[in-house]
């Protein structure tokens, strides 16, 4: 079934099917990031590329744009030869990058391909995922990195840009890539439900959009979990709250008025109800947040429950009982719109 869309990986042979829809063949399939693709067009025409390093949240296309453009640099053949491609997955402590990497970086190469077509005279080292590289590994970059200028470029990619070492970002053009606006978004998913002749509602890619919060790939994968669930196969809203794990906003609701109008007794009943359910606690607090911020209470007290809302945010990823902390911030909500402000 050729519905592997966002999971499939570069290399997979027999799904070439599956690939052609997923990642972007080429950089001008790469949507919303509009400065990045502006460089590496010019360095398809023939311009010198800097060393690169895109940052930015997960699926907004990092990995994909540079195997793209690599893929039309080299031509499939001399890939290999002139693109080293080494992520998280891959041994990259010190010892490689002084070995592998620094071996790779100083083979020599021609400016043209065997086929007699001019190509980039040098060679691409692809450094996904840098950000889990040690700092001992990424200092040891530093001179291969300008040692090997003639010859190799580098493209670092990462989410968090703060843990790369200073001395490597300043030796590189940085880009970021922003979240995939949502029309952006809903544009490839439609495209890929028509291609795979999925019955979908305005209303489910909608919901898709929404709860994958700029991340396509996330949105791809959920798009992928509703098609199989679904035995008719309509991607409809109801579908995708239920796969996405995202709590009815009829019981946030439910949970909001009893803190409005409630007892302390209805509320403890209330947030046991939510966990025995079995409502990620964090995905309650994500939605409690966004509905506070809407509501009509005084900016003093929003300010005090937001506050409490970070503080059990903390405490849940520290591992803290989620029935406890929910009620906590429940009461908060509680006292602060039952009193007068
Ligand atoms: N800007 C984009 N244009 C077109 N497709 C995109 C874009 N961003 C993401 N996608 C889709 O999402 C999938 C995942 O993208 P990709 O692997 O490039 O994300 P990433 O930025 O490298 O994420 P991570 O930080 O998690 O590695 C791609 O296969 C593609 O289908
Ligand atoms: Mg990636």
């Amino acid at each position: 079934l050729p519905h592997i869309y966002g999971i499939t990986t570069f290399e997979t042979k027999s799904s070439a099917l599956v690939f052609t829809l997923s990642r972007p063949k080429c950089v001008d399939e790469v949507a919303f990031q509009e400065e990045v693709v502006a460089v590496l067009k010019k360095s398809l025409e023939g311009a010198d590329l800097p060393n690169l390093l895109f940052y930015g949240p997960p699926g907004t296309g990092k990995t994909s744009t540079i195997l793209a453009a690599a893929r039309e640099l080299y031509g499939p053949e001399l890939y290999r030869q002139r693109v080293l491609e080494l992520n998280a997955s891959d041994e990259r402590g010190i010892q490689v990058v002084r070995e592998k990497v620094k071996n790779f970086a100083q083979l020599t190469v021609a400016g043209t391909r065997p086929d007699g077509k001019a190509c980039p005279p040098f060679k691409i080292i692809i450094l996904d995922e840098a950000d889990s590289m040690t700092s001992a590994a990424q200092a040891a970059l530093r001179r291969t990195m300008e040692k090997e200028s003639r010859t190799t470029r580098f493209c670092l990619i990462c989410n968090y840009v703060s843990r790369i070492i200073e001395p490597l970002t300043s030796r590189c053009s940085k880009f970021r890539f922003k979240p995939l606006a949502n029309d952006i978004q809903q544009e490839r998913l439609i495209e890929i439900c028509e291609k795979e002749s999925l019955k979908y509602s305005k209303e489910g890619i909608e919901a898709l959009v929404k709860v994958s919060e700029g991340d396509l790939r996330k949105a791809i994968t959920l798009l992928q979990s509703a098609a199989r669930l679904s035995t008719e196969k309509e991607i409809t809203e109801s579908v995708i709250i239920e796969i996405a794990g995202v709590v009815p906003p009829k019981v946030i609701e439910n949970l909001l008025q009893t803190c409005y109008k409630g007892t302390f007794e209805k509320l403890e009943v209330a947030v046991k109800t939510m966990i025995d359910e079995g409502y990620a606690g964090t995905q309650i607090l994500n939605q409690l947040h966004d509905i506070i911020i809407e509501e009509s209470l005084s900016d003093k007290q929003k300010s005090v429950i937001t506050e409490k809302m970070a503080v059990v945010d903390k405490c849940l990823v520290d591992g803290a009982d989620e029935y406890l902390q929910l009620l906590g911030l429940s009461s908060v909500i509680m006292q602060q719109a039952t009193q007068n402000s």
